[in-house]
C-alpha cells in the first residue's frame, strides 16, 4: 500500500510529488498526496487549475506500465469511486468528469522517470461564486454548498479512490470508457493546438482515442481538446 501524507494546503499535490520523485530517487516508495486546498493547482495544457477548500486535491503515483492509459484509466476509476457518494458523473473526451452539466473534476497525469503520477482535482461543495469568474459558466460542483458534509465526503472519497486505484483495479476499461463518454455521437469542435474545427465523434477506439468524422473522412484523435456545446449534452 502507499505511504499516505495528507496537508491542509500546498501549492500543488503534483507539484510536491515531483519533488519528492527527484528527492528520494530509487528509493521513492509509492505515494500519495492530499490536500484540503491548492494555492497553484495545475492542469493540463499549462493551465492553472482553481482549487479552494470545498474540493479535494489528491496525487498518487504508479509504475509506468501499471497503467497502458493512465489518463483514460483515471477518469474510469475516479467515476467509479465517485458511485460511493451516490453521484453518476460521465466523462468528456479525455478525461474531465461531468455532472448536470458542469466540470466537477479535472485529472492531470505526469510523467517523472518511470513513474506516472495522476493528480485529480474534485470540486465537492464549492459554491459557484468561489470559482474564479472566466469559469463559472463551466465549473461545477457535487454537492455545492454542503460544507457541514465535505469532511466526511473527502474522507469517504479518499478511501474509495485509494482502493480502486491501488487495490481493485477494476477491468472491462473500454467498455465502461464507452458506455459512460456523453461525447460521442455529438457534433463536437475540435481544439487541437494550432487549428480548431467542428466534426462529429463517434466512436472511441482500443487506445481511447476518439474517432472523429469530417468531410466523410474518419481520423483518431489522440491529443487536443473537444469544446462542448452547451445545448448538445443532455443528461436525462
Ligand atoms: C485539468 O482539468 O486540466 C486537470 C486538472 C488537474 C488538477 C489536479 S488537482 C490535484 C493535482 N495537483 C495539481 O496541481 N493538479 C492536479
Amino acid at each position: 500500500m502507499p505511504k499516505i501524507l495528507k496537508f491542509e494546503k500546498l501549492e500543488s499535490t503534483n507539484t510536491l510529488m515531483k519533488e519528492l520523485i527527484q528527492k528520494d530517487g530509487s528509493n521513492f516508495q509509492s505515494t500519495v498526496i492530499i490536500s484540503k486546498s491548492q494555492t497553484l493547482g495545475r492542469g493540463r495544457r499549462g493551465r492553472t487549475f482553481s482549487s479552494p477548500e470545498g474540493g479535494l486535491y489528491i496525487s498518487m503515483t504508479f509504475q509506468e506500465d501499471e497503467f497502458k492509459y493512465p489518463t483514460a484509466t483515471a477518469a474510469v476509476y475516479t467515476m467509479l469511486a465517485l458511485k460511493t457518494l451516490k453521484k453518476s458523473v460521465k466523462i468528456k473526451w479525455l478525461n474531465d468528469l461531468y455532472y448536470n452539466n458542469k466540470k466537477v473534476c479535472g485529472i492531470l497525469a505526469e510523467k517523472v522517470g518511470h513513474i506516472i503520477i495522476i493528480g485529480i482535482g474534485i470540486n465537492l461543495t464549492t459554491r459557484i461564486e468561489e470559482f474564479p469568474l472566466e469559469i463559472q459558466n463551466k465549473a461545477g460542483s457535487l454537492f455545492p454548498g454542503k460544507i457541514e458534509k465535505l469532511p466526511a465526503l473527502r474522507d469517504k472519497l479518499t478511501k474509495e479512490l485509494i482502493e480502486t486505484f491501488y487495490i481493485e483495479k477494476p477491468q472491462d476499461l473500454l467498455s465502461l470508457y464507452r458506455e459512460n463518454c456523453f461525447t460521442l455521437n455529438t457534433e463536437v469542435t475540435v481544439n487541437n493546438f494550432k487549428t480548431t474545427y467542428t466534426a462529429k465523434a463517434i466512436g472511441i477506439n482500443d487506445n481511447f482515442e476518439l474517432l472523429i468524422e469530417k468531410d466523410n473522412i474518419i481520423r483518431p484523435l489522440s491529443t487536443g481538446e473537444i469544446i462542448l456545446n452547451p445545448l448538445q449534452v443532455d443528461f436525462s
